[in-house]
């Protein structure tokens, strides 16, 4: 659908998006070009991890006390940078959910008062919808691709067919896989988010030393269960009693390593179901915190190059949660006519695939 001209010359359309349904607190302005593509004009993002660090995990009256203090600062500083008035935009997007339901209401009350205050078109986004189209505004790419989302609270394989269209081909059974990290590194004493200090230390230790269970390996379905695995991982750490930074080192590289080997073969799993629902995808697009791991980044390089599948890694800035895949998400519905209305609620639970069966840790 063809877009209104507006704002600068050949520039098609603006949009500030809003990020606030966990830790990162974000606002971020981006630009659609007359060439279809997005251009980010400035991404502002501010994290809360020194905040939760002490209890271990994000405390959700923390969180939302934090993005009230920082959202006004950071929509203000995101114009300054962008050079941009709010009667220049062409539309306000804010996630609505899913998530931590004080911060989803933070994001969203403050994109509807810019909104109605400034006469502006308001879009509420689902934030699993943000990451699963940040490959377009990245990389361009066309539907339908596959998309393998593995963040701190989300472990889904979707098969992304238009903008509002989504299929889930998987999912997890009971951890997410970032949570699975966070939770291994807690066992072993590293400190909170586990995800980068479990892979450091997986660099340095031997992944053969603890022969840890693949969960749910060769099973027809494309799902994950992640908590086996760490209950394996909180025996071993039993076992062993007092652990020397060796212990450490190996209980990080033989986790990671059994991870690796679940990810490939239910990202292999999945991709056979995408073919026999909607043909060949696009690519295999990745995203969430856990796409910054190293080396499940070459492992999936590798899986895609023998599958003859171009894959998509955006940057590991824009894998963990940012403004930028908001806007860019309100710019996708925009075009399309697929604005909010302003009695949208927040929703703390907001599957993808509405269709998808709930499974029992209302993740999905
Ligand atoms: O997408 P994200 O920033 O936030 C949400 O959960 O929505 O993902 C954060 C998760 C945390 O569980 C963190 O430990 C994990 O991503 N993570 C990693 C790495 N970096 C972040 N997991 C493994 N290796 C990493 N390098
Ligand atoms: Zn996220």
């Amino acid at each position: 659908m063809a877009a209104k001209a507006v704002g600068c010359a050949g520039e098609l359309m603006r949009v500030l998006g809003l990020e606030t349904t966990c830790d990162e607190t974000a606002a971020a302005i981006v630009r659609l070009n007359p060439n279809g593509r997005g251009e980010i004009i400035c991404d502002e993002i501010m994290s809360q991890i020194k905040e939760h660090a002490a209890y271990g995990g994000v405390v959700p009256e923390i969180a939302a006390r934090a993005h009230v203090e920082a959202i006004d600062g950071l929509v203000r500083r995101a114009l300054a940078k962008a050079g941009v008035k709010i009667r220049d935009l062409d539309g306000i997007a804010a996630a609505g959910g899913p998530g931590l339901i004080g911060g989803v209401m933070v994001g969203l009350t403050t994109g509807k008062a810019l909104a109605l205050a400034c006469g502006k078109r308001f879009i509420a986004i689902n934030h699993l919808e943000a990451h699963a189209l940040t490959a377009r505004l990245t990389d361009g790419v066309d539907f339908p691709y596959l998309l393998l989302l593995m963040s701190g609270g989300h472990t889904q394989l979707i098969a992304v067919k238009g903008v509002g269209n989504y299929e889930r081909i998987g999912t997890t059974l009971d951890d997410a896989l970032g949570e699975a990290f966070d939770k291994v590194a807690k066992m072993l004493g590293l400190a909170y988010p586990g995800g980068p200090k479990v892979e450091a230390q997986a660099n340095l230790g031997d992944p053969l030393r603890f022969d840890l269970p693949r969960p749910m390996l060769r099973r027809p379905n494309a799902d994950f269960s992640l908590s086996g695995l760490k209950t394996a991982v909180r025996l071993e750490v039993e076992k062993l009693g007092q652990l020397s930074s060796d212990d450490i080192a190996d209980l990080c590289a033989s986790f990671q390593a059994a991870v690796v080997d679940v990810l490939i073969d239910r990202t292999r799993a999945g991709l056979r179901r995408f073919h026999d629902s909607c043909g060949a995808p696009t690519a295999l697009v990745v995203a969430g915190g856990v796409a910054a791991n190293m080396t499940i980044r070459r492992a999936l390089n590798r899986f895609a190059a023998e599958a003859g599948l171009r894959v998509v890694l955006p940057p590991p800035e824009l894998c963990t949660d940012n403004g930028a895949m908001i806007a860019w998400a309100g710019i996708e519905r925009l075009r399309l006519g697929l604005a909010s209305g302003m009695d949208f609620a927040p929703r703390a639970r907001w599957p993808l695939d509405e269709n998808a069966a709930r499974v029992h840790n209302g993740k999905a």
